[in-house]
């Protein structure tokens, strides 16, 4: 069974204090009226993982880095080791999202490495792929899709990749206020399984494939009712409890 997610990327904002009272009011909110069957994560900032856990119901939140590191250890100022990220208190890590590939140089390369990281240390990758505005404008799009889900997933053996979760996030509508179509986002998704099951086989029908992009509660219905959408990665909406709540139950 494929599993239904929903998961929060704060990104750069909230203080600790700010970070901290946001996961106490989504996990009332989540323990008290969330859909059961949907599994709900927050990815708050690096400095926050450790409290952010602690402050919620562990059975029903989980928590994600938005990032880790090519490397374990050592000598590199400024990084985060997938294995830190575990021994916080995490069990998702946001891999190959377009603000890191485009404002920090992630390439598929590089992914390909932070995917295998997280998966010897126990984190489920939540891989995300997208075009930007020109690429789709070109009719490029299935071309980077593929390229972004080949380079950086194809190598793994069939047993990690099912603990993989997918993001389709097309750049254009990355806080923009512009959604996908439910259309446009179903033959992403859809294109997507194909190429999975053509690689992997009967494994990808057990793929949970996101939708992220300007996704709030006034559209997530419709964009969860496609058959190949398994849920979403929200940004902006995510820091309302509120509204995260209503994308959760949009299901
Ligand atoms: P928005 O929901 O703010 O468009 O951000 C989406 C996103 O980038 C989630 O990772």
């Amino acid at each position: 069974m494929r599993k239904k997610i929903v998961a929060g990327n704060w990104k750069m904002n909230t203080t600790f204090q700010e970070g901290i009272d946001l996961a106490i009011e989504i996990n009332n909110l989540v323990v008290e009226k969330a859909h059961k069957d949907v599994i709900v994560v927050v990815a708050p900032p690096f400095t926050h993982i450790s409290e952010v856990n602690k402050a919620v119901d562990n059975d029903r939140i989980f928590v994600a880095g938005q990032n880790c590191a090519t490397e374990n250890s050592g000598a590199f100022t400024g990084e985060i080791s997938a294995e830190m990220l575990w021994s916080a208190g995490a069990d998702f890590v946001i891999l190959g999202h377009s603000e890191r590939r485009s404002y920090y140089g992630e390439t598929n390369e590089k992914l390909k490495i932070k995917v295998a990281k997280a998966l010897e240390f126990n984190l489920t990758p939540i891989y995300c792929v997208g075009e930007v505005l020109e690429e789709r404008e070109a009719n490029k799009h299935f071309e980077v899709i593929k390229e972004q889900i080949e380079k950086v997933l194809f190598d793994l053996s069939e047993a990690d990749f099912e603990k993989v979760v997918i993001a389709y996030e097309p750049v254009w509508a990355i806080g923009t206020g512009k959604t996908a179509s439910p259309e446009q986002a179903q033959e992403i998704h859809k294109y997507i399984r194909t190429l999975l099951t053509a690689k992997f086989g009967d494994a990808a029908k057990k793929t949970s494939i996101l939708y992220g992009g300007s996704c709030k509660p006034s559209n997530a219905k419709e964009l969860f009712a496609n058959a190949d959408v398994d849920g979403g990665l929200i940004g902006g909406a995510a820091l309302s409890a509120n509204d995260f709540l209503a994308i959760i139950n949009a299901f």
